[in-house]
């Protein structure tokens, strides 16, 4: 067992993990934080997308103990019921969610590239999102969603 400090969504927190768990799962399992989802498990599906340090990367593919001293911002970061992130009121108004578990994983990605690029293009958010995989969607409200969030055009 491994104690961990680290930032998570702006606030610094301790946990003691096991040394060969993966970030999904240090999130999941020791901080009760359930909206980052497991899909694959392999780096297949991008539905553990967080963020580590700014970047997107698949929380499944980290070892927790090399997060120490950095800073990982989750799904539960972006925006609060009262206070909806723009993505997330767009994902409502566009229909970018069905049964919702590939979605936080796509929010953290097109958050990633809205943070990157503010009025991103059609292909530029495609080629954001094309390692997060979704079963539901065929992916057009999704990019749809995601361009109304930037106020690009369609
Ligand atoms: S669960 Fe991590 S990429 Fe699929
Ligand atoms: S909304 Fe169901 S997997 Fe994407």
């Amino acid at each position: 067992m491994n104690t961990l400090s680290f930032s998570l969504n702006g606030r610094e927190v301790e946990v003691l993990a096991p040394d060969d768990v993966n970030l999904v799962t240090l999130l999941r399992d020791h901080l009760a934080m359930y909206g980052t989802k497991i899909g694959c498990e392999q780096g297949t599906c991008g539905s553990c997308t967080v963020h580590l340090d700014g970047l997107p990367v698949n929380a499944c593919l980290v070892l927790a103990a090399t997060i120490a001293g950095r800073s990982v911002h989750t799904i539960e970061g972006i925006g609060t019921l009262e206070e909806p992130h723009p993505l997330q009121v767009a994902f409502t108004e566009h229909y970018g969610a069905q049964c919702g578990f590939c979605t936080a994983g796509m929010l953290m990605a097109a958050k990633s590239l809205l943070d990157r690029i503010a009025k991103p293009t059609r292909e530029e958010v495609v080629d954001a999102l094309s390692g997060n995989l979704c079963r539901c969607t065929g992916y057009q409200k999704i990019v749809e969603s995601v361009l109304a969030a930037a106020g690009s055009s369609p």
